[in-house]
């Protein structure tokens, strides 16, 4: 993308995100990777008033191509977490998501956002307040029910325990003390009880497997029980599904982890067919889909920390909070989180 466009794309987020004079907005990254962004950025919170700087750390050693959530370059730079917790924002193009220097930062009070999807992505999903109001209106009413119960006519019923940890809401920019977001994001989400989620799920074919970046072809079924995963079964999906987990040798990867809806009508379901590269936050965010999660629940406040970790948006699901619903066959029946275009 044109330089000059992506400069003008983080103005626009840095102004949706409140950035104001004074305030000192850091940039981090890492390695040679997404140096254009944080040029943007920086000329984006100069552009504001804000006293900026980039924080540029050393690529960490990857393990074995993996998604590892949780694990990064801060872990070995305590000095750079400093710095960090001493800025109003950071802008994070590393995904520092799921690690304990994270938590620490935003507890110091500095918001977060998270921007290293490709650029055509963060172009096309721009954040815009319409879309937090309809989030926070979703984020609301799960903060407040205690039973989710998520159905399929493929086979799915499974009941989580909810209510013990917090409610998140991403909308794809912050403008809050000490708040994270991602950019581009439209979803809520909260976790089950540890020992709190029980029943069975079954993926259908077009479910979204992250991070395979796939498409289910044949049902998978999953057992689960007081929050853990007993049993995945199925053809090769189920076989991958499972390869994968126990690659990781850390059976916390069988826990259960957050689980929500999305709510953002221009994400396609079928992004993966042309992908633009990046961790599927359009699948994470398109309309309707119910997002089930295994592995860690450090993000919310639990003491499951393992890096394996996968995000399934499953299509078609019904959603019962306290037994209201709130999505029935993959569609939200909400108003106030339906589009302006479909309430009338
Ligand atoms: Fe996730």
């Amino acid at each position: 993308m044109d330089q000059s466009i992506l400069n003008q794309m983080c103005r626009a987020q840095l102004e949706l995100s409140g950035v104001r004079e004074g305030e000192l907005v850091v940039v981090l990254s890492r390695g040679h990777e997404r140096l254009d962004y944080a040029d943007a950025f920086l000329n984006a919170a100069q552009g504001l008033g804000a006293k900026t700087y980039h924080l540029r750390l050393p690529m960490a050693a990857a393990r074995g191509g993996q998604w590892t959530v949780g694990v990064t370059p801060l872990a070995e730079n305590p000095e750079a977490v400093d710095a960090l917790k001493k800025a109003d924002m950071v802008v994070d193009l590393i995904f520092l998501l799921f690690s304990k220097e994270q938590m620490a930062i935003q507890a110091a009070g500095t918001r977060v956002l998270t921007a290293i999807e490709p650029a055509p992505l963060l172009a096309r999903l721009f954040p815009t307040k319409e879309l937090r109001e309809r989030v926070e209106v979703g984020a609301e009413i799960l903060s407040k029910a205690r039973v989710m119960r998520i159905t399929s006519r493929h086979g799915t019923d499974i009941t989580y325990k909810i209510g013990k940890y917090p409610t998140i809401s991403e909308y794809g920019y912050t403008d809050q003390p000490g708040r994270w977001d991602h950019w581009p994001a439209a979803f809520v989400f909260t976790g089950g009880a540890d020992d709190g989620v029980d029943g069975q799920l079954v993926l259908a074919p077009g479910d979204v497997l992250l991070p395979f970046n796939t498409y289910v072809t044949s049902p998978v079924t999953y057992t689960i029980e007081k929050g853990v995963i007993q049993d995945i079964r199925g053809q090769l999906d189920a076989e991958l599904i499972r390869s994968y987990m126990d690659s990781f040798g850390d059976p916390r990867g069988y826990g259960v982890s957050h689980i929500g809806w999305g709510l953002d009508e221009r994400a396609q379901w079928h992004g993966l067919t042309s992908f633009p590269g990046g961790i599927g936050m359009e699948l994470r965010s398109f309309f309707g889909n119910v997002l089930f999660s295994s592995g860690p629940n450090s993000e919310l406040g639990g003491p499951n920390d393992t890096p394996c970790h996968l995000d399934i948006p499953m299509r078609g699901c019904s959603l019962f909070l306290d037994d209201e619903p709130i999505l029935i066959d993959g569609d939200v029946v909400v108003k106030d989180m339906l589009p302006a275009s479909r309430r009338r």
